[in-house]
């Protein structure tokens, strides 16, 4: 299979989390409304409960679903995502992480004094990619080891960016579909 497929296949549980967020987000954020000591929000209303555990849900069960594909189908020569307990160990670290270097990098945003919504180049694009895979290694260690090889970590740093611009203005055009006119 090319390796470009592989890619973005390994990466789907981590992708699938911040559409999901976007999708059914809101309602009590994350930080409770809280301050932080430089008197600005900790990680501000786009973070929530709601949106987090939603998009966990949503790219845990689609690494199952893509799994059970690998395992039978395995003449398209697509990765699994782990065997026997591992598999839930890799997915929480692919959906979790991805919510988690996400959360992050808004705390660092409200820290630089940017206001919710604001971009931030590159580190929106990556970092779920980067916590998705921090949260995996740390979880484990030889699935990530044996999958994300450097050609597919090369791949993924790319690919990411494109994937995610072009996801963004597929959103803003469903919104623009419900405009009355
Ligand atoms: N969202 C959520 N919970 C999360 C991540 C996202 O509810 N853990 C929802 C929020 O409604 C958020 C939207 O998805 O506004 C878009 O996510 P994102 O771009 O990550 O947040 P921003 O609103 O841009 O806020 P920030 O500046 O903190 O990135
Ligand atoms: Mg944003």
């Amino acid at each position: 299979m090319n390796s470009l497929i592989i890619a973005i296949w390994l990466m789907l549980p981590a992708y699938l989390p911040n559409n999901f967020a976007v999708l059914f987000g809101g309602g009590r954020p994350l930080d409770l409304g809280r301050s932080f000591p430089d008197g600005r929000r900790i990680l501000g209303d786009g973070k929530t409960f709601r949106g987090t555990i939603m998009g966990v849900l949503a790219g845990t069960g689609l690494g199952l679903i893509l799994d059970s594909i690998a395992s039978s189908r395995p003449d398209l020569g697509l990765p699994g995502f782990g065997s026997g307990y591992e598999l839930i160990l890799v997915l929480v670290g692919l959906s979790l992480g991805a919510m988690a270097g996400d959360v992050v990098a808004s705390f660092f945003k409200r820290r630089m004094g940017m206001k919710r919504g604001e971009s931030l180049f590159l580190v929106d694009q990556l970092d779920f990619v980067v916590g998705s895979w921090a949260l995996t290694l740390l979880l484990a260690p030889q699935w990530f080891s044996e999958n994300f090889t450097s050609e597919i970590i090369f791949i993924v740093l790319i690919v990411t960016p494109l994937l995610h611009r072009a996801t963004n203005i597929i959103g803003y055009k469903i919104k623009a579909k419900k405009e009355p006119w």
